[in-house]
């Protein structure tokens, strides 16, 4: 796809990944809008890239329904969908709060689910669209700990190989993008360290560059799922 001119909705805009992405697809001619809960946050981000902030809950259907309503106001079409925003909460199984589990599930499933079947509609009216699945390498093995995080993730992945089989009649690509550790306020927001210095590991540059260049391979063919590793990394 060519992105000059086209139209794109990040969800999570705010902030790491979601913010690098917003600003590689607005650098590469697109309009973006990106969402995100905490609204002096996105507006502060938005305003940074020139994307239009939406301020919304991906695991809140009323707010879903209002992001696209917004979204028609200010766009007339939508191009891309990436469904980036996620949350993490590793801890044991035998340690884990139903409270826990079900937020996790709440933005990274159902959040993703809620946004992609909204965008769906209209592209199918289109008969063409984009979607982009923010997974992780934690949708393709498990690990301790990783009970609520790494089962959503799976879950975002296999939903992700429905949504393509569904779509493709309908010229919609779904691509899933599996970041390995990025620098970014994931890890702190869970309560995890992070050296947010360390030269070796990946930064929201690197994913919003696979997704960017996977997005504009011609529409005749499409990646469906692409893995970014650091090279080397050090802890
Ligand atoms: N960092 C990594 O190592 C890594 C690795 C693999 C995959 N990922 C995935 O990459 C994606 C982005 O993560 P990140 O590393 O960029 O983390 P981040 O810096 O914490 O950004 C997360 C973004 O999602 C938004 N968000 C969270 N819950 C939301 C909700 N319910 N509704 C709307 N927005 C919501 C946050 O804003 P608000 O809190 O204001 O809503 C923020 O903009 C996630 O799906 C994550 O699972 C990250």
């Amino acid at each position: 796809m060519n992105l000059k001119g086209a139209t794109a909705l990040v969800t999570g805009g705010s902030s790491g990944i979601g913010l690098a992405i917003a600003k590689t697809l607005i650098d590469g001619g697109a309009k973006v809008a990106v969402t995100g809960r905490d609204e002096k946050r996105l507006d502060s981000a938005s305003k940074s890239i020139g994307a239009h902030p939406i301020h919304a809950d991906v695991g809140k259907e009323a707010d879903v329904l209002r992001t696209y309503s917004e979204l028609f106001r200010e766009f007339d079409h939508l191009d891309i969908l990436v469904n980036n925003a996620g949350v993490g909460v590793l801890k044991p199984l035998a340690e884990m709060d139903l409270g826990s589990f079900e937020r996790v599930f709440a933005t990274n499933v159902t959040g993703a689910m809620l946004m992609g079947r909204e965008a769906t509609k209209h592209f199918i009216q289109r008969k063409s669209g984009h979607i982009v699945n923010i997974g992780s390498t934690a949708a393709l093995r498990g690990a301790a700990r990783g009970t609520a995080y790494y089962a959503s993730k799976f879950a975002l992945r296999g939903m992700t190989e429905c949504w393509r089989a569904e779509l493709r009649p309908f010229n919609v690509r779904v691509i899933l993008v599996n970041p390995s550790e990025v620098l970014t306020e994931f890890y702190a927001t869970a309560g995890l360290e992070q050296n947010m210095q360390n030269p070796t590991k990946l930064r929201g540059e690197d994913i919003a560059q696979a997704v960017r260049s996977a997005l504009e391979m011609d529409d005749r063919g499409f990646i469906p799922e692409l893995t970014v590793f650091a090279t080397n990394p050090k802890d």
